[in-house]
């Protein structure tokens, strides 16, 4: 059997008839820059997060990279952020003019070790960057009074984690509404994912919304007057075609995930090298992956692949080592739950098109290899 970590030809053949008359829609209209179906995503988007403003871009990348701008940092400024994600965080971080400081996990969840956080604030930090990695939140409720005793932005990365929910105070709280901004990523591989790049900022802040939507389009609301410096960030219309016929699915893809997540677990669940991932209890997790830790990881990788299980490492290498940063002065060993768990993960395939016989073909391929 084959089951690849992700197949996005098995969700096409469920979403084809919806989409591809929607792309054939701008293809008519020939609108596209800044069609009409731009402004319907950001309000389906910003809707589905319990926010009053969302603002689509470019990518993912962009999404932060224009949140960050907007809190003007000079050289030297600090922005504060987890050593264990994908590379972008750090890189919108530089991009805008700050310097990255990271900082360790907390080995559960693989989020922000907030305690670590707090440690490593000083009078040059001006903000955060918490990252719901793999599909659950850092809990905010924790995070922003410590930012807010600060005076200190916290920028979500939200790109693994649309849809994500945490209950606060007994009300569920969407990723990226409690933020100065929550940045969104639609790139293919994600739970909700364009035919291409496309991204989307959300904000309750109505100043710093309208100064984002300049920012994405060269800095300036009208046509040729440009109040400061921004960039051509706009997302086509052709990507909001295709996300808004897909966003009426989300929350099902999202509950599929969750599902295929709950009956690894049970498949997993004695098996001595294999720990499933917890879910901190005030979470709903959307499972952008579903990433274990293994005892003897690079050879299970192996042995799947060779069985035909999709999988992946995410993320081999920690930011803070990277050689970009080298810099910045970090060694080896000196934030060892991200170091280790760069080491230990696995992401085993979670789509929500993943069949209950592929999923029992990785359930089974594990057991097989540990005996
Ligand atoms: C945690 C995280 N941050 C940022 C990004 C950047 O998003 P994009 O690839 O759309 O630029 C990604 C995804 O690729 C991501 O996983």
């Amino acid at each position: 059997m084959k089951v690849p970590l992700l197949d996005l030809a098995a969700q096409l053949e469920t979403i084809r008839d919806e989409v591809v008359p929607a792309l054939m829609e701008v293809v008519e209209s020939q609108r596209f820059i800044m069609g009409d179906q731009v402004r319907r995503l950001e309000e389906g988007v910003a809707r589905h997060c319990g926010v009053e403003h969302a603002i689509a871009c470019a990518s993912g990348t962009d999404a932060l990279l224009l949140s960050l701008k907007t809190l003007d940092l000079r050289p030297g400024d600090e922005v504060i952020t987890s050593t264990f994600t994908f590379f972008a965080t750090a890189g919108a971080i530089a991009n805008a003019g700050g310097t990255p400081v990271f900082v360790d996990i907390e080995p559960g969840t693989f989020n922000l070790d907030l305690a670590a956080v707090e440690e490593a604030i000083t009078p040059r930090t001006r903000a955060i960057v918490p990252v719901h990695l793999y599909g659950q939140m850092v809990p905010m409720e924790r995070l922003l009074p410590l930012a807010d005793r600060h005076g200190l932005a916290v920028v979500e990365d939200c790109a693994q984690a649309i849809g994500a929910r945490r209950l606060i105070d007994g009300a569920w709280q969407q990723a990226g509404r409690l933020g100065t901004t929550g940045a969104f990523s639609f790139f293919p591989s994600k739970n909700l994912g364009g035919w291409g790049d496309g991204g989307m900022i959300v904000t309750r802040d109505v100043a710093r919304a309208e100064r984002l939507g300049k920012l994405r389009v060269h800095g300036g609301a009208k046509q040729y007057h440009h109040e400061e410096v921004g960039t051509n960030s706009r997302l086509d219309t052709l990507q909001a075609a295709v996300l808004l016929a897909k966003l009426p699915h989300l929350d099902a893809w999202n509950a599929a995930r969750r599902e295929h997540a709950r009956l690894y677990a049970e498949g997993l669940e004695g098996v001595d090298g294999v720990t499933p991932p917890p879910t901190d209890r005030a979470n709903e997790h959307i499972f952008h992956q579903y990433t274990i830790r293994a005892r003897r990881r690079d050879d299970l990788k192996e042995h799947l692949t060779r069985a035909g299980a999709g999988c992946a490492v995410y993320y081999p290498k920690c930011l803070h080592l990277q050689p970009c940063f080298a810099p910045l002065g970090y060694r080896d060993g000196q934030l060892p739950e991200a170091e280790r768990a760069s080491l230990e993960v696995l992401s085993l395939p979670v789509y929500p098109e993943l069949t209950a016989a592929q999923r029992d073909y990785v359930i089974e391929s594990v057991r097989g290899f540990y005996g």
